[in-house]
């Protein structure tokens, strides 16, 4: 009996610490890179190729020790091959340099094995000259608020990419199809806040694009019918520029769509019916634009929008949604809207939409309300704490995380249960 006790206390023991360890989120694993970079090069005891070293050292980097070996500082990161009898960096960021830093030409034909270079707040010029090599070699270019300002054509050179992120930084081009006609092999690309002028492409020719995200720039002129050979695309943001027109019916061909941002742009118009094809849909943002005619009932079909701004738009006639399809959004936005109505028998004025209701003739009535005037109570995810509201949903917004983390924590509850009964079963027929 005593030995039974001592043995569940050191269960229980080690059952508080692996709850303890859990909660922590710490993967139970060490990390990949920590384990790619230790052992092969502690076998042959290679070290980083002296000539990268050197460059390292040119560009200030802090090199005490090993940059393969030793866990890179804090906000530069580096990452090696495994080469004998030398190692090459396949991964370089440079974070938070100084304005100084000088990256020389020698420097840059030395890392002509880099994969990835990514520059995060370096307020460096540009280099003049890009080494063939690294240009050939590199397959993910990110820049960050940093390199002052650059050009489509020095961008256009990295004709390898599969990952361009530039963010931050003022781009000067006739617009984004300089950048990106040559990168054939692109598969997100990021060009925003970059005050990039021009138009959205119309031919394309990375046609595995997965990300797109051309917002906050400069562009105008339409959103091309041609879109519609991104095949792959999941996510495209267009938003914050200057683009006008309709958005064109062959929208409803990016079956892979999972995300549209069209938000604050001149854009006019219906809403294609065809976008209700787009089954995948989680997020689609349509608002502050001129948008008019009637939504869609077909929207509906959307099974897995969790997001849907339709406000300050033009949109006009009778909501066309009821509440069992209005209750599973986490933001569901049709305010700004002064033509538009619900239908007060089939939705609660409690949802707070922040659209008056219609009349039996499917005109808003007037006068409208105060609260039509103020888009923030048209925010479901708002509604969550207020006083008379929710109404008829069940959860607001923001319980949507709750719910998961109760489910989590039972699971975890009950697994060590189970663990327990079966080590105390085991520990019986041991001891009996
Ligand atoms: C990152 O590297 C730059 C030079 O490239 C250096 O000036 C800066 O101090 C480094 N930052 C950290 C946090 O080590
Ligand atoms: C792209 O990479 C291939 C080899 O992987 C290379 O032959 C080619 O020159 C590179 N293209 C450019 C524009 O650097
Ligand atoms: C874009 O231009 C505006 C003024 O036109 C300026 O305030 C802003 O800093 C520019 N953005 C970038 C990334 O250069
Ligand atoms: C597009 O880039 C901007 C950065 O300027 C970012 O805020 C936004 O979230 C990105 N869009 C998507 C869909 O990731
Ligand atoms: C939408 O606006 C356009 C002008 O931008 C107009 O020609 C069209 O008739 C409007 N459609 C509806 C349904 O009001
Ligand atoms: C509102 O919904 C009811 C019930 O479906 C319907 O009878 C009525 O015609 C609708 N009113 C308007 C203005 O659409």
């Amino acid at each position: 009996m005593g030995r039974r006790s001592a043995a569940l206390s050191i269960v229980l023991a080690l059952l508080s610490y692996y709850i303890w360890i859990g909660g922590d989120a710490a993967p139970p694993y060490p990390s990949p890179t920590a384990s790619r970079q230790d052992p092969a090069a502690a076998a042959h005891g290679s070290t980083l190729d002296p000539r990268q070293l050197t460059a390292l050292q040119s560009m200030g980097f802090p090199t005490v020790g090993d940059p393969c070996a030793a866990p890179s500082p804090r906000d530069n990161a580096t990452a090696c091959d495994d080469d004998a009898p030398f190692r090459h960096l396949v991964s370089l960021r440079l974070a938070n340099c100084s304005p100084d830093l000088d990256l020389t030409t020698t420097a840059l034909r030395a890392l002509s094995t880099l994969r990835s270079l990514a520059f995060l707040r370096c307020p460096i010029p540009a280099p003049r000259h890009l080494p063939s090599g690294l240009v050939a070699s590199l397959r993910s270019f990110s820049c960050a608020a940093s390199l002052r300002r650059l050009t489509g054509v020095w961008l256009s050179r990295f004709q390898n990419l599969t990952d361009l992120t530039v963010i931050g930084v003022p781009v000067a081009a006739s617009g984004p199809a300089i950048i990106l006609s040559h990168m054939r092999h692109l598969r997100s690309a990021s060009i925003a806040s970059t005050n990039l002028s021009g138009a959205v492409p119309h031919h394309w020719h990375a046609l595995d694009l997965v990300h797109l995200n051309l917002s906050s720039n400069h562009l105008e002129g339409p959103v091309p019918s041609s879109i519609s050979v991104l095949g792959s695309l999941q996510t495209l943001d267009l938003s914050s520029n200057a683009l006008t027109g309709t958005l064109p019916d062959s929208i409803g061909d990016l079956a892979a769509l999972k995300s549209a941002s069209f938000a604050h742009n001149s854009l006019s118009g219906p809403i294609p019916v065809s976008m209700s094809q787009l089954t995948l849909l989680v997020h689609l943002d349509l608002s502050s634009n001129q948008f008019n005619g009637s939504i869609p009932r077909s929207l509906s079909k959307l099974k897995g929008l969790k997001f849907l701004n339709l406000e300050n738009n033009n949109f006009q006639g009778v909501l066309p949604f009821d509440a069992s399809f209005l209750q599973k959004f986490e933001v569901f936005k049709v305010g700004g809207n002064s033509n538009l109505c619900y239908n007060h028998t089939l939705l609660s004025h409690k949802l707070k939409l922040g659209i008056v209701p219609c009349d039996k003739y499917g005109l808003p009535v007037s006068p409208p309300p105060d609260r039509s005037t103020r888009a923030d109570t048209s925010d479901y995810s708002d509604n969550d704490g207020s006083d008379d509201g929710g109404g008829d949903r069940k959860s607001g917004g923001g319980g949507h995380h709750r719910p998961s983390k109760l489910v989590l924590g039972v699971a975890i509850g009950l697994s060590c249960f189970v663990f327990l009964v079966i080590f105390l079963v085991c520990l019986s027929k041991l001891c009996g």
